[in-house]
């Protein structure tokens, strides 16, 4: 039996210790967000956090989990109460196709979880791993520098 933390629920789980976390998630816990891209590490659609870590979950297997607590984007908010980078995501019409973008959140989580106040720099170098192949990168990077903006704002009391 594998014990998964998933946004805050434990999850007991009957299957092979090897699975790819992605695979867990998708198959056994129903979280589709997180998509399977490349399989290898290449492409970032599968992004999830564990503990503050932005990690691809193609290359975790659920063996190596362990206690830390897994973060999907599912775990952000809902369609109707999204959470900040959910919200800027939308405002900035940051997704053409879609699939890479629940691993962009996640990634980008990461970092504003620990640098609300990331420059465009930052952010720019810090979601390299993770790929579009729509071209929407322009977007993306607009969208985070908006929820960077905006999680700053309501840290210092300022928020919309
Ligand atoms: Fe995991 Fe591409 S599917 S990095």
């Amino acid at each position: 039996m594998i014990t998964l933390n998933v946004n805050g629920v434990d999850h007991e789980l009957d299957i092979d210790p090897s699975m790819p976390l992605l695979y867990a998630l998708r198959n056994h816990l129903q979280l589709n967000a997180a998509k399977y891209g490349c399989g290898v590490g290449q492409c970032g659609a599968c992004t999830v956090m564990l503990d503050k870590e932005a990690v691809f979950s193609c290359l975790v297997p659920v063996s190596a989990v362990g206690k830390r607590a897994v973060r999907t984007v599912e775990g952000l908010g809902t369609a109707e109460n999204p959470g900040p980078l959910q919200q800027a995501f939308i405002e900035e019409q940051a997704a053409q196709c879609g699939y890479c973008i629940a691993g962009m959140i996640m990634r980008a989580q990461a970092l504003l979880d620990r640098r609300p106040d990331a420059s465009e720099e930052e952010i720019r170098e810090h979601m390299q791993p993770n790929l579009c192949r729509c071209g929407t990168q322009t977007r993306i990077l607009a969208a985070i520098v908006q929820a960077s903006k905006s999680m700053t704002a309501s840290a210092q009391g300022g928020g919309k």
